[in-house]
């Protein structure tokens, strides 16, 4: 059988992500309860990290070791990959030995490729385009706090990047409406706006985006890979910041949320991370529980 990846949140069904976020919550108890369990014993995971990273590596390594299994870091300085095996080579090798692969690269097309050539579950840990295990950890988060966000309003803030591409996905996938406030030039791809324009509605102003919104939602204004930008990129996003003022014309019990790390002062105003609507740590722990339900639904193809 192939195995089954997860390189966009569109590779999972509705009722499998909703399956998995309601599991990464079952996670959370059972380890807040202090249960263990060992469902991926004798179970390895490769991580290949081309970027930098704080929650996702330790989330997938403790994860694992939470589990029963191991985690392999594996960075491109010290892996033939970085000196030019071809992705398809290592891929094969590398899903020969171990359960599951993830990686966190630049194009999207490296995801894709190295999953077409391995014969485990390959996970996208970020790309240049996408970062779904982040929206099951966000949409998990939203679930603990609000309930369902079927029908609800939400509002992204900021560059039209990987992480507000995801946000479109789950838009359709978990059927919320997402507005999406950005300045010129920095719109979502202009291919996935086009499939989801029933969906999503793209504006200038912030105040538009996040009136009566039940979740606001930013992230950095220069991602990794775009730090030779950063200047001209504080010039464009200077009126994209989530901030009280903003959070008072959402709707009354709307929350906040980032996937970190955070630059108080540019795209979130220094005080919003302590706010009371602020779910930001929550968030980034869920990373954690989802993920393992993620490893489990793949690894075992079954939540237990
Ligand atoms: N949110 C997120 O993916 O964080 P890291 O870059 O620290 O992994
Ligand atoms: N958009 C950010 C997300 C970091 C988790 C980046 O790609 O750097």
């Amino acid at each position: 059988m192939a195995a089954r990846h997860f390189l966009t949140l569109n590779d999972m069904t509705t009722t499998e992500l909703e399956d998995l976020v309601d599991h990464g919550s079952k996670l959370r108890n059972e380890r807040r309860r202090g249960m263990t369990r060992d469902s991926l014993k004798n179970r390895v995971l490769a991580m290949i990290f081309e970027k930098s990273s704080t929650r996702t590596r330790v989330s997938f390594e403790a994860g694992m070791t939470q589990l029963g299994g191991a985690a392999l870091f594996l960075s491109p300085r010290d892996t033939q990959l970085g000196r030019g095996e071809p992705i398809e080579d290592s891929a094969i090798v590398i899903s020969s030995m171990v359960d599951a692969v993830m990686i966190r690269t630049f194009a999207h097309e490296t995801v894709e490729r190295f999953a077409a050539a391995s014969s485990v579950p390959v996970i996208n840990a970020l790309t240049d385009e996408f970062h779904p295990c982040q929206l099951l950890a966000d949409m998990q988060t939203y679930r603990e706090h609000r309930g369902s966000i079927r029908g609800a309003t939400v509002a992204w803030i900021g560059d039209g990047n990987n992480m507000c591409h995801s946000y479109i996905n789950a838009a359709a996938q978990f059927d919320f409406h997402l507005n999406v406030a950005c300045p010129e030039g920095y719109e979502p791809a202009e291919a996935l706006l086009e499939a989801h324009r029933d969906r999503v509605t793209l504006v200038r102003d912030p105040a538009d985006a996040a009136r009566n919104a039940h979740l606001l939602v930013t992230d950095v204004w220069a991602s990794m890979g775009q730090e030779d930008e950063q200047k001209s990129r504080e010039r464009a996003f200077r009126d994209y910041q989530i901030n009280p003022g903003l959070l008072a014309v959402a709707d009354k019990d709307a929350v906040f949320m980032h996937c970190l790390p955070a630059h108080r002062g540019e795209e979130v105003s220094a005080d919003m991370l302590e706010h009371p609507s602020s779910l930001v740590w929550d968030e980034a722990e869920n990373r954690l529980h989802a993920q393992k339900a993620l490893l489990e639904f793949l690894i075992l193809n079954r939540l237990d």
